[in-house]
């Protein structure tokens, strides 16, 4: 049986009056708003919390076909998910429309509702498989994927593609290729608006989104930059896309589902609500990885992320960043966060290599 729509609640308020609530294949959304894929940090534990706070739908991070294959386990861990992700949504690398198809079968197998294919990640060690970006310079390839994972998982199962806008400035294929996946039965395409060379540098070009969604029938989703209310807006409006994903606006701050599912930028939460999240998030991603030195060791990003913008932010990630035990993170946590006060000031880089992010 196919799950019920996820079409409820306050979360949908702003969006009442539309007429026609977004949707991906027989998947119906309560809203437009979608957490991106992000390796790292879209696990179980995070998909959760972003669900809870308003996102629509939240994808897994990139999962090796592969690995799938192989079932080992750290594949079986990224498979890990909850009721509340109605749909669960999987995302998948390769570059073999055979061994997608095979992967395609075990994500579903799995309890997968819904399945998409990365064809943005830029990484080397990707790419150079046929895999993630390397599919914006063959077409043909990534439309076969897509029709051999259709053929794989049958029509009940959408099959969406995440594409970049192209490999560089010289060769921006993302429309025609749009065209194309649709064609082979994609149920929708997202676009990051840069090209692969561009990485993270420079803005992402939503008048490519725009182009995209005048080309083809499927929902659009669009992606890159957005870190607000008032960007989600605009990208909508001035795009004409069907859904917003979000990526690192969502870093260390869930909250934002919440406003973009109330349609306000309502400021930080107060400080008892990020402590309490914090501490919810801390636990679980700890019961998530079960061996609590790695757990604690993975969360440091997201404590990183979640003191940016907090006054003492800097004096508190350095001492946090040396703790190994989960009792001395949750009382550094809960000594730091309980009289959070957001300063606004200037903060550093996050430390993250962005350039090497995965889509
Ligand atoms: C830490 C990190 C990990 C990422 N991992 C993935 C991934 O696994 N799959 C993917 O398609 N994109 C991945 N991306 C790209 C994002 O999904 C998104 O396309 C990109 O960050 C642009 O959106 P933003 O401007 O809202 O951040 C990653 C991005 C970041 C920052």
């Amino acid at each position: 049986m196919l799950p019920a729509p996820a079409v409820d609640g306050d979360h949908a308020a702003p969006y009442r009056n539309c007429s026609v609530m977004p949707r991906i294949g027989p998947f119906a959304a309560r809203n437009p708003f979608i957490l991106a894929p992000m390796a790292g940090v879209s696990e179980l534990p995070f998909r959760v919390l972003a669900l809870e706070m308003g996102a629509a739908l939240a994808p897994t991070e990139l999962i090796s076909a592969k690995g799938l294959e192989y079932l080992n386990r750290r594949t079986r861990e990224y498979l890990r998910h909850a009721p509340v992700e109605q749909p669960f949504w999987v995302q998948l690398f390769g570059g073999e429309p055979r061994g997608m198809a095979i992967a395609a079968e075990r994500a579903v197998a799995a309890g997968a509702h819904m399945l998409d294919v990365n064809m943005g990640c830029p990484v080397k060690k990707v790419t150079k498989t046929g895999a993630g970006s390397a599919l914006l310079g063959d077409p043909a390839r990534a439309a076969l994927i897509i029709t051999e994972m259709r053929r794989a998982v049958g029509d009940r199962v959408p099959v969406t593609a995440k594409l970049r806008s192209g490999w560089d400035s010289t060769s921006i294929g993302c429309v025609d290729l749009a065209r194309q996946l649709e064609d082979a039965g994609a149920a929708a395409v997202a676009l990051h608006a840069r090209t692969r060379a561009q990485g993270y540098g420079g803005r992402a070009d939503w008048s490519l989104i725009a182009q995209l969604k005048r080309a083809v029938r499927i929902p659009v989703i669009g992606n890159g930059d957005v870190m607000s209310v008032a960007d989600a807006r605009r990208m909508l409006e001035t795009t004409g896309c069907d859904f917003v994903m979000v990526g690192r606006g969502a870093l260390g701050n869930p909250w934002i589902f919440r406003a973009l599912a109330a349609g306000v930028d309502a400021g930080p939460p107060a400080a008892a609500e990020r402590l309490t999240v914090i501490l919810r998030h801390l636990g679980e991603h700890i019961a998530f990885h079960g061996d609590q030195g790695r757990a604690v060791r993975s969360f440091r990003p997201h404590l990183v992320w979640y003191s940016k913008g907090v006054r003492g932010g800097a004096a508190f990630r350095e001492h946090v960043m040396q703790l190994d035990g989960a009792e001395a993170v949750r009382d550094a946590c809960a000594r730091f966060f309980r009289d959070a006060v957001v300063s606004g000031e200037p903060e550093p880089d996050d430390g993250v290599d962005y350039a090497t992010a995965l889509g």
